[in-house]
């Protein structure tokens, strides 16, 4: 039997871009120029940034979506995804299978009930395994695909825009949900949240503006201003 609290990889991810650029091809501007930063403490890392600034571009280069035109990206890092829309990321039709996607396959099945449970307990939705997609809200389908990223001992979710679509109610669920796993020191939990809304800025560890196709650096959310 598995130990339930060794299924959030007990590892802190480590990102490095070192003068990394991108564009995209057949277009001769770098959405991404000259850009170096890391990401090597747990916690919870917030970026902002303008429409277009290449926020969802360097997300894409982290997790290796896209290769970069010049510099040097290492990852070290099991990387889960969490988009703005989870209608676009959800595929099977109950909460249950979804997960089932996301788990690895070789657990007994005990091991998968209590790592299911366990999933979902953590992002709030006990006793939806059998729920049915279309009957969950916004925001209980975004705490679904974040348990999608648990169960698959993600150490390191990249969310981008996550509560965009959210009522403040839900917003603040899905925020203090990954603030929890950001805060647990026993099992480190990483993410990296790309958002619109400044006042969520405050929950951050550390934030950082994209602009000019690069990344500043890291502020205490304090220390931090954005115009
Ligand atoms: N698949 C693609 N092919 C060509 N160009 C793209 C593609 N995706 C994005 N771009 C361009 O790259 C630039 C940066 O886009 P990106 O989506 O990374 O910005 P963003 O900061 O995430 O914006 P937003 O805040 O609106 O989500 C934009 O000019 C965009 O048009
Ligand atoms: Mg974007």
């Amino acid at each position: 039997m598995i130990e339930v609290k060794d299924t959030l990889q007990n590892q802190v991810p480590n990102v490095t871009f070192k003068n990394v650029s991108f564009s995209w091809p057949g277009k001769k501007e770098l959405v991404i120029n000259n850009c170096s930063f890391s990401i090597n403490k747990s916690g919870l890392w917030m970026i902002v940034g303008k429409n277009g600034s290449g926020k969802s571009t360097l997300l894409k280069l982290i997790n290796g979506l896209l290769k970069p035109s010049n510099g040097v990206i290492s990852n070290l890092a099991n990387v889960g995804m969490v988009f703005q829309n989870p209608d676009h990321q959800i595929l099977m039709p109950n909460c249950r299978s979804e997960l089932l996607l996301n788990i690895n396959k070789k657990l007994s099945r005990k091991d998968i009930t209590n790592k299911i449970n366990f999933a979902l307990n953590k992002v709030g939705l006990d006793g939806f395994d059998k729920r049915p997609i279309h009957t969950l809200s916004g925001g209980q389908k975004q705490r679904l695909t974040i348990a999608c990223s648990l169960i698959s001992d993600k150490n390191f979710v990249l969310l981008d825009e996550p509560t965009a679509l959210l009522d403040s109610n839900s917003q603040l669920k899905v925020l203090d949900i990954i603030k929890n796993l950001t805060n647990n020191k026993r099992n480190p939990f990483t993410a990296l949240w790309i958002t619109h809304r400044l006042e969520e800025l405050s929950y951050s560890d550390a934030v950082a503006e994209m602009k000019n196709g690069s990344l500043s650096d890291w502020e205490k959310p304090l220390n931090f201003h954005y115009n």
